[in-house]
């Protein structure tokens, strides 16, 4: 695969880090870590499917790098994402003696992203972590920005903490292998990063769209490196997604109202990138009809979405009521109000507020077909 290698670094001042993207580097993984970490042990966490492609390859770099590494492997999806599973993580941990100058290392998709990095944030109250993103999904958008996490019964990511990476490795190859499904899910975060950062970045998408599905290597080296520099700018500007009143990092849950709601009530059907999918579309009509944001730009939006094959109606039979009990349990919500992050324009993000009302239940309805 053809393309150069690049970095990109998130200024956090003492928790600063960077992304190194390029084909093949996951061979480098052993002599990056090195070269931000002084430490004996290591444990890579990832999945089944991925451990059977890259945990070889990733066990040999750091061992070269002079590490010695364990190797903890959970099953695929999104049901990984528990306690029970980070409880599993944390006995092997334990077994190993891993300590606090130990990393974690996520190979993998967000699953294991989110949860390796819930496990780094709270073992011994936080060890190094290092990322190894191997899908669309966590290059483009998990990879980054240090939200860890796992699932409660009653919604997505209810459990988590904030914890930075050391180093972020992004072999763009790894993508080779996913499923067309999942290659298409995680292109949906793309599409978000568009629409929150501007027309440019929507006018390549439109025009690149065909290169991007056919997983040509350069324009996918551009789309993660794009997508990177977006994440990297919203997540030095409020880490923490701390303003109360500003969009601030909250832009990046640009149609994750509906979309998380959609993917729970899935149960495992829909892949997070569809229902963010979903959730935009629910998330455009209400900027068009609630922010004025221009009917132009929705049905752009939901061209493009079609175009990179992802869902813009929902083929599941969601009951509506469903939905909206789903949005409550969401974490943007304040006093019992619903929130919605929504555009007056291309890059121009507001939130709305709302309870159950009939504007959002037709938004939703035109989604679900009701
Ligand atoms: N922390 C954040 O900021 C953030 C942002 C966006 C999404 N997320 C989370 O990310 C998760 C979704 O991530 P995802 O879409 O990567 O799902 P995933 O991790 O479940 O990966 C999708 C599938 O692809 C397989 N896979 C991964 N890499 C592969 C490869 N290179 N070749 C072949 N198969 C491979 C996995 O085994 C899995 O079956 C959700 O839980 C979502 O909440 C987190």
């Amino acid at each position: 695969m053809q393309c150069n290698n690049a970095i990109v670094t998130v200024d956090l001042g003492p928790r600063s880090y960077d992304i190194h993207v390029g084909a093949g580097l996951l061979d480098a993984l052993g002599p990056t870590i090195r070269s931000v970490c002084d430490a004996d042990q290591i444990t890579i966490v990832t999945d089944k499917n991925v451990a059977a492609h890259y945990s070889k390859r990733a066990v040999e770099s750091v061992e070269t790098a002079g590490f010695s590494a364990k190797t903890i492997t959970i099953p695929p999806g999104e049901s990984s994402k528990s306690l029970a599973m980070a409880q599993r993580i944390y006995d092997g941990l334990a077994e190993r003696r891993r300590g606090r100058r130990d990393p974690i290392v996520a190979l993998g998709g967000g699953v294991v992203g989110d949860l390796a990095g819930f496990v780094a944030a709270t073992w011994m109250r936080g060890v190094p972590f290092v990322q190894c993103p191997t899908t669309t999904e966590s290059m483009i958008d998990a990879g980054v920005g240090g939200k860890t996490a796992v699932n409660h019964e009653s919604g997505k990511n209810l459990i988590g903490a904030f914890h930075q990476p050391i180093v972020v490795v992004m072999d763009i190859e790894t993508a080779r292998t996913l499923e067309d499904r999942d290659f298409r899910a995680g292109l949906a975060e793309s599409v978000k990063h568009a629409l929150i950062s501007g027309d440019d970045f929507l006018q390549w998408h439109e025009a690149n769209a065909t290169r991007i599905l056919g997983r040509d290597p350069s324009a996918l080296s551009e789309l993660v490196l794009r997508n990177c520099r977006i994440k990297a700018d919203v997540v030095q500007a409020d880490e923490r997604e701390s303003t109360a009143d500003e969009v601030g990092r909250a832009v990046l849950n640009f149609g994750h109202t509906a979309g998380h709601a959609f993917e729970t009530l899935s149960q495992g059907e829909l892949r997070h990138g569809e229902a963010v999918s979903l959730g935009m579309v629910v998330a455009l009509a209400l900027s068009v009809s609630e922010m004025g944001l221009a009917a132009d730009v929705r049905r752009r939006a939901e061209l493009l979405l079609e175009a990179l094959q992802l869902p813009i109606r929902s083929t599941a039979d969601f009951d509506i009521d469903d939905v909206f009990r789903a949005m409550s349990q969401d974490k943007k919500n304040v006093a019992n109000q619903l929130r919605f992050v929504l555009l007056k324009g291309l890059g121009d993000a507001a939130w709305y507020r709302t309870g159950v009302c009939r504007v959002v239940a037709s938004a939703i309805a035109d989604v679900i077909g009701r």
